[in-house]
């Protein structure tokens, strides 16, 4: 939220991540349908919308959906809509009545929250036939042909700017201690092609930036202008790089009471998936 404010309103970071969204949106939706929450009649709560790349998608396969960002400031550049309602609101506190939804999602979000009250809450609100969906595109730090930037980003920027404790991607103990299980999981990698002022743009977005920021380690324009440097030589003006992606996604539904068989729980795809 107050770390992520600043640089995720920045237009051209914006739109790179908006393209790596769009990918893990691909395998969401199809997966969200098979599962038959709801299907086109769906009403949906998009958790984390920043905004509204996923959002403005699921539109597409749901009666409604409604978007929710714990930062106004992303809600107030967020896309719109015919059947989208906007609204702030944290994931921890979701601001709904029980049982007013067939699926919750969270893109690219869920590791900022407290997966423990976040879960609490998605239980909830939704139905007890509802699911939620999950889903995170990580940048692998390789550059196709480039094994120097991938040490450049292991030691150079990783020293500088080092990983985030405590930040997890999917939390199964807290999913389980509201009742949810894995129904499915996939992961699928992409590539996105930068320049190195995209790459720069999308390396202030990283969490791992973010925190130095945040914490008054480092300032943007300093994070820019280091960034700026380190990158001419590894990607020279003029060259655009092919960057490598994975995205992770998860299906979760409410485990069922004793004695009932639910198929899929922990089976298939989420041993084969590889996430
Ligand atoms: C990477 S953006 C999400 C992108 C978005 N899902 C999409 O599809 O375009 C992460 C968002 O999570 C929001 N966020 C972080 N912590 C939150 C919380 N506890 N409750 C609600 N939103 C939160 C941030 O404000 C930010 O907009």
């Amino acid at each position: 939220m107050t770390i992520l404010r600043n640089l995720w309103n920045d237009e051209q970071g914006q739109d790179l991540i908006e393209y790596t969204l769009l990918m893990a949106f691909v395998a969401l939706a199809s997966a969200a349908l098979f599962l038959g929450a709801g299907g086109s009649n769906a009403l949906v709560v998009a958790v984390g919308c920043g905004t509204g790349q996923s959002a403005t998608a699921l539109a597409a396969i749901a009666e409604r959906v409604t978007a929710l960002d714990a930062s106004a400031e992303m809600i107030a550049r967020a896309a719109g809509g015919a059947n989208v309602e906007y609204k702030v609101g944290v994931a921890e506190q979701l601001p709904f009545a029980a049982g007013e939804f067939d699926l919750v999602t969270a893109g690219s979000a869920l590791h900022w929250f407290d997966q423990r009250r976040f879960f609490g809450e998605c239980r909830r609100v939704l139905l007890a036939c509802g699911v939620v969906a999950v889903y995170n595109d990580h940048f692998t730090t390789h550059m196709e042909g480039s094994p120097a930037f991938h040490r450049w980003m292991r030691v150079g920027y990783g020293n500088r700017y080092p990983p985030v404790r405590g930040l997890k991607d999917l939390d199964r103990e807290a999913a389980a201690a509201a009742g949810f299980q894995v129904a499915q999981a996939t992961s699928f990698n992409h590539v996105v092609r930068l320049s190195a002022s995209e790459l720069s743009t999308y390396l202030l977005t990283r969490s791992t930036t973010l925190a130095a920021i945040h914490t008054g380690r480092a300032t943007v324009d300093g994070v820019a202008e280091w960034l700026g440097q380190e990158l001419r030589e590894l990607l020279p003006d003029g060259v655009v790089g092919a960057f490598l992606f994975k995205c992770n996604v998860w299906l979760l539904r409410r485990r069922p009471a004793v004695g009932q068989t639910q198929g899929g729980e922990d089976e298939g795809w989420d041993r084969a998936g590889g996430t």
